[in-house]
């Protein structure tokens, strides 16, 4: 165990001494927590293999899934990228700092450990003040996995961090809770049309706005290329069940059938019609927009977790936008 020290700063101007204090600990070859405007990420010199590996080990993640790293500043990119293409540098222009994700090749600067032996590394500059203090600060890029123990959702609070991650991390930045909840789209950019290899905060639309055409890898493709995503995923303790959007008849009779089994059964809703079923603790509704429901998503699932559902009924959103991001988290969260 060691001491894991939580500081709160501020959004408007993050406190110089706390993120000089955290840039030192990561030059120190430590771990600092931070907020971005997806989920938390758990940071590390990217190019020090020993705290990359104490990233690792914190979160109990497989060494066969590769690490994002986080810069702040263009020129970053091109230490640690060996080319980008056209289509990835309007991407990169147009959406940074932002939920964008870059797959490019890396160079030869760019530790093995960070990706998992992949000829490529992902890239993001975080849309946030804090995150972005901190990464200038040090002067580097550093890894950010989602702050959480592997196969936990993400955490989109401090509190969620420490919740998994108190005694075997150096240090937690506080900026309050995050903006987006689900974290960063993916997108391969060696290849043309680029590739999505995880949905996430920013759009397929917006996307194609200024590239044209990209696809959404096949659940093959996936495996292939973004090899980590095959573990067991955004997941409470609680099992999840999808339900039909809408589908009133449906949830009623799942309620029955688990409490029936001696289960105590959560809800998570957002259509009018099945937000009237129930009320309680145990049943909770987060109206549209989408943005909404993705932003509150994660923390439900830990706050069902804590009043001891041993299930939780979801019920499934839209496909398009953020529906897309929000689908694959519920579908991959409700595999486990
Ligand atoms: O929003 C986010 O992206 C958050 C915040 C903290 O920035 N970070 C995050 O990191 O979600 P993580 O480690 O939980 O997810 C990284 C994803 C994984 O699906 C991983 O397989 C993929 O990125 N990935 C990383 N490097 C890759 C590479 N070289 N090729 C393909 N996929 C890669
Ligand atoms: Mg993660």
């Amino acid at each position: 165990m060691i001491e894991t020290r939580l500081a709160t700063v501020s959004l408007e101007n993050p406190d110089v001494q706390i993120i000089a204090e955290a840039a030192e600990v990561l030059k120190k070859g430590g771990v600092v927590a931070f907020p971005t405007e997806t989920v938390y990420g758990l940071g590390a010199d990217a190019l020090n293999s020993e705290a990359v590996q104490k990233v690792f080990a914190a979160k109990g993640r497989p060494s066969d899934n590769p690490l994002i790293v986080h810069i702040a500043v263009r020129h970053q990119l091109m230490e640690l990228a060996e080319e980008v293409s056209e289509k990835g540098e309007r991407l990169a222009k147009e959406f940074w700092p932002g939920p964008l994700t870059l797959v490019v090749r890396k160079t030869y600067l760019v530790p093995e450990i960070v990706t998992s032996g992949l000829d490529t590394v992902a890239i993001r500059m975080p849309d946030h003040p804090v995150a972005l203090a901190l990464i200038e600060e040090f002067d580097g890029g550093i890894v950010g996995p989602s702050a959480n123990l592997t196969g936990r959702p993400s955490p989109t609070s401090a509190n969620h961090v420490m919740e998994d991650l108190k005694g075997r991390i150096d240090m937690v930045l506080n900026g309050g809770p995050t903006d987006i909840g689900i974290e960063s789209t993916v997108v391969d950019v060696t290849l043309d049309p680029p590739l999505i290899l995880r949905p996430g905060g920013l759009h397929k639309e917006s996307l194609e706005d200024i590239v044209g055409p990209v696809r959404l890898a096949s659940e093959e493709e996936f495996l292939r290329r973004s090899p980590g995503t095959r573990h067991r995923h955004y997941a409470p303790n609680a099992k999840i069940v999808l339900v039909d959007r809408e589908d009133v008849e449906g949830l009623k009779r799942a309620l029955k059938e688990f409490r029936q089994d001696g289960k105590s059964v959560g809800c998570i809703v957002h259509s009018p019609e099945m937000a009237s079923v129930e009320s309680g603790v145990f049943f909770k509704v987060l109206p549209a927009p989408i943005d909404f429901f993705a932003r509150y998503l994660f923390r439900t699932f830990r706050e069902l977790d804590h009043e001891g559902a041993d299930i939780i009924l979801v019920e499934q959103v839209d496909e398009g936008g953020l529906g897309t991001a929000v689908m694959d988290r519920l579908r991959k969260a409700s595999k486990a």
